[in-house]
């Protein structure tokens, strides 16, 4: 049977990620912070977003090539940055770097991952998406930055949205700390996910190896305290302009949900800006990411690129978010419970069914590319 076949959707891998990792690990993955109807309305609101379609349009192939920030990418979509990923599955940021190079479509690796730039340079091709939680220090900024392109990342993204580590009851309630602390039940939820543990042994315990250069992180960090917390600052408008200064290349500005702050970021150099809500972890009183998205496009104009994520889950989500004016959509969940499945082969099968989905959407749409997604919606 082929992995389409046996897996043909994102909730088959993400039952069997569930399966495949220890409690504390999946509780870090699929949780958001509050109630988690942040996360609940980014999937209703979805869902309401519907296209009409289009019959007898002749032979022709739709086209997925778009270019973003004057690169082409093959597919409309990327992975979001996440952090320790390597403690998701074991190995991660190795796989996700290689499987975006493969397909030619941008990989963003985390402030806060479980390896620094330059052990991932070797696997990130011309795909390196750098992202940073602001760092108070300039010395260190100015060094993390510094390693990010002698790497190889091109372009940087700053995640604006954590001023503060939200609340995210159920990594409390699965006792987790970041870097973890070994505790009876997890030695327990470790021996009994033998695939998991095994990759750990292979990649060494997830730590965070890129902060971890800069600052000791304390062994009893508290278990809802962000990753990056003791390097990442509260900044003000004024650190755009630092950064500006000191990064030659693009510049992304992540964590966006007002019209007001994606405009006044334009007006200050951001070269593009990135619409989320961080997918429901950091802030249960917000709108859903998509309902945002029109506003914020309405507010910088047509011409000035957009990324959008936040509850994608498929092919048919992605053109959602494009015809509400995304110039390119990220996941960050999704590929990670692909991963957790079927390790290497899950994220190429989470890639094949967002690109195939895609263009079956597209055919019964009648459209040949992207621009026309919001033709088709019905308002
Ligand atoms: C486990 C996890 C860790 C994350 N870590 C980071 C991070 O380190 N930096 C960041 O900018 N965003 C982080 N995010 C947010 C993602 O980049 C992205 O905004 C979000 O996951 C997109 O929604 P989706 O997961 O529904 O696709 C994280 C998300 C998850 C699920």
């Amino acid at each position: 049977m082929s992995i389409d076949d046996k897996y043909p959707s994102l909730n088959d891998l993400k039952k069997r990620a569930k399966r495949r990792l220890p409690h504390f690990a999946w509780e870090y993955l699929d949780s958001a912070t509050g109630a988690e109807d942040q996360k609940t309305r980014n999937r209703i609101e979805l869902d309401k977003i519907l296209f009409e379609t289009r019959v007898l349009q002749g032979e022709y192939t739709p086209s997925q090539e778009t270019t973003f920030l004057g690169r082409s990418y093959t597919h409309p979509f990327g992975v979001a940055p996440v952090g320790m990923s390597g403690m998701i599955w074991p190995g991660a940021e190795y796989m996700l770097a290689q499987g975006c190079v493969k397909l030619n479509i941008p990989y963003s690796m985390s402030a806060v991952a479980t390896v620094t730039p330059e052990m991932i340079a070797s696997s990130l091709g011309d795909m390196g998406w750098m992202q940073l939680y602001p760092p108070t220090d300039p010395n260190i900024r100015r060094d993390m930055l510094r390693r990010a392109k002698n790497a190889g990342f091109h372009t940087l993204v700053l995640t604006v949205d954590v001023p503060a580590p939200s609340r995210r009851e159920r990594q409390r309630r699965a006792q987790l700390t970041i870097p973890p602390k070994i505790t009876p039940t997890m030695l327990w939820e470790t021996a009994t996910h033998p695939a998991w543990a095994i990759g750990t042994a292979r990649y060494g315990q997830p730590r965070l190896r890129f902060a971890e250069s800069y600052v000791k992180v304390k062994g009893n960090t508290s278990s809802t305290a962000h990753p990056g917390y003791i390097i990442r600052g509260r900044p003000n408008w004024d650190y755009l302009s630092e950064l500006r200064s000191e990064w030659d290349g693009h510049i992304i500005v992540k964590g966006i949900t007002s019209p007001h702050d994606a405009l006044k970021l334009k007006q200050a150099g951001a070269d593009a800006v990135w619409v989320s809500n961080h997918s429901g972890r950091q802030f249960d009183g917000g709108q859903s990411s998509i309902e945002t998205l029109p506003a914020i496009r309405a507010a910088v104009g047509d011409d000035y690129p957009l990324v959008f994520d936040s509850g994608i889950e498929g092919g048919l989500d992605i053109l959602r978010a494009i015809a509400m004016g995304a110039n390119f959509v990220m996941l960050g969940r999704a590929f990670h419970y692909a991963l957790a499945a079927l390790g290497q082969k899950g994220f190429d099968q989470m890639a094949f069914m967002l690109s195939d989905d895609i263009n079956t959407n597209m055919y019964q749409m009648g459209i040949k590319n992207l621009s026309q997604a919001s033709e088709r919606l019905i308002r």
